[in-house]
């Protein structure tokens, strides 16, 4: 299917339509999960599908499928898609390009009146960024049976308001049973969100796997004291402890040239200019292909906790929340995407995604596969990241000829109708 092509113009509209639900004024989108600001995206994602003919079904995580039919309505249909939640100062791409590239793939087949043998659905996973609640890709976690639904509905934002509440008010609790869904396969186009496509200007990054991550929560106990009266001596200051922990969890990475460690979030109570902090809650994102390697920074941090304790006279509780394999992609999805870049005469590499991604939950009860696209500079979770019309024009070409090409597989497979 050398001619289909899927067209620039209309999928930057798409993706530049959309990033003014939550623009902020630095050109990013501040668009946290089930918010209004995500059912707005969600009603728009939902009312340009349903004008391509498209059937769309939500579950009980508020996942959204918009369904193409195909010649064999029996066979699972081949999904596509990302997320359209984003971090605070999130940038227009992160997730948005593989929705609205699957959506412009599916156009493209609408407007061809091209029928695939398979169905065709574009998915909206809900909470991939898991900045509001963690952890993050929650539903396709639930999805993929890794957590049980109704542990997920209970994770409260730091507000209190819990994930189950926060889906309810803005009305995408679907009826659907999530994870009861089945797929045949699942393709998501993504933004690297690193530096290596555009260093070695390659078009397309062909993704055989996502790296093993890890989440910790942690909390310091000191003690609230007055900031003009207390000799330093006496202080039992968690904030301190808490500072001490994250010089501890940025040398336990840099020890390990593979690895990535990062304390992203730091509360402080109480919070008073003239009061020595008393308790501070902080989280670790730990990463590295290999998870013997995060065994080996988890024990740095357990042994540095220990001494930063003992020497402040705090306590410092440090608890996984969430521990993520590395998960490889299936051959034949792989196979795909890099047929998919061929036949677009389109430059490859192939890479381990050093984020998480949906489609890593997904690869555990479908076969998966992921199309990385240059971005400037490598930067995202950025309000300034950017990659240009061809380079997302060139991701989502190569997802409608992987799609089509894992199609004409399924039509081998199970025999045309
Ligand atoms: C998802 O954005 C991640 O944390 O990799
Ligand atoms: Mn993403
Ligand atoms: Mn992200």
């Amino acid at each position: 299917m050398k001619n289909l092509r899927i067209d620039p113009e209309r999928l930057w509209d798409d993706l530049m339509d959309t990033a003014r639900i939550g623009a902020t004024s630095k050109g990013g989108i501040c668009r946290l999960t089930l918010t209004d600001l995500d059912r707005q995206v969600r009603d728009w994602f939902k009312a340009r599908a349903e004008a391509l003919g498209c059937t769309v079904t939500v579950d009980d995580m508020g996942c959204m499928f918009a369904r193409r039919p195909g010649q064999r309505d029996d066979i699972p249909p081949i999904g596509m898609g990302s997320h359209l939640d984003t971090q605070p100062t999130g940038g227009k791409f992160d997730g948005t390009l593989g929705v609205f590239a699957a959506l412009e793939a599916l156009r493209t087949l609408h407007l061809a009146g091209y029928e695939t043998f398979a169905p065709i659905e574009v998915i909206n996973w809900t909470n991939e960024e898991g900045s509001r609640f963690t952890p993050a890709m929650m539903a396709s976690g639930v999805f993929a049976g890794v957590f049980e639904r109704d542990w997920a509905a209970a994770r409260a934002d730091r507000g209190g308001e819990t994930f189950g509440a926060a889906l309810e008010a803005i009305g995408y609790r679907g009826p659907e049973k999530c994870g009861q869904h089945r797929l045949s396969a699942f393709f998501e186009v993504h933004i690297e969100q690193g530096p290596y496509l555009e260093a070695e200007a390659r078009d397309i990054g062909v993704v055989t796997g996502v790296q093993a991550m890890r989440w910790y929560e942690a909390t310091v106990t000191g003690q609230d004291t007055h900031a003009g009266t207390t000799p330093m001596p006496r202080r039992h200051d968690a904030l301190l402890a808490a500072a001490r922990m994250v010089e501890a969890v940025n040398a336990a990475a840099l020890r390990r040239p593979t690895a990535v460690g990062t304390v992203g979030l730091l509360e402080v109570k109480p919070g008073s200019p003239n009061v020595v902090p008393g308790e501070v809650f902080f989280t670790i994102d730990l990463r590295d292909p290999d998870p013997a390697v995060l065994d080996a920074i988890a024990n740095d941090i357990d042994e540095a906790a220990k001494q930063i304790a003992g020497g402040l006279g705090v306590g410092i509780a440090v608890k996984n929340i969430w521990t993520q394999p590395p998960q490889p992609f299936h051959p034949d999805c792989i196979a795909a995407v890099r047929e998919g870049a061929r036949v677009s005469g389109l430059s490859t590499r192939d890479m381990i995604s050093g984020a998480g991604h949906d489609a890593a939950y997904i690869a555990r009860v479908a076969p998966s596969a992921m199309i990385f696209v240059p971005c400037k500079d490598g930067i995202s979770h950025n309000e300034a990241e950017y990659s240009s019309k061809e380079q997302c024009a060139a991701g989502a070409q190569v997802l409608l000829q992987a799609v089509l090409d894992y199609d004409r597989t399924l039509a081998d497979r199970f025999g045309k109708a």
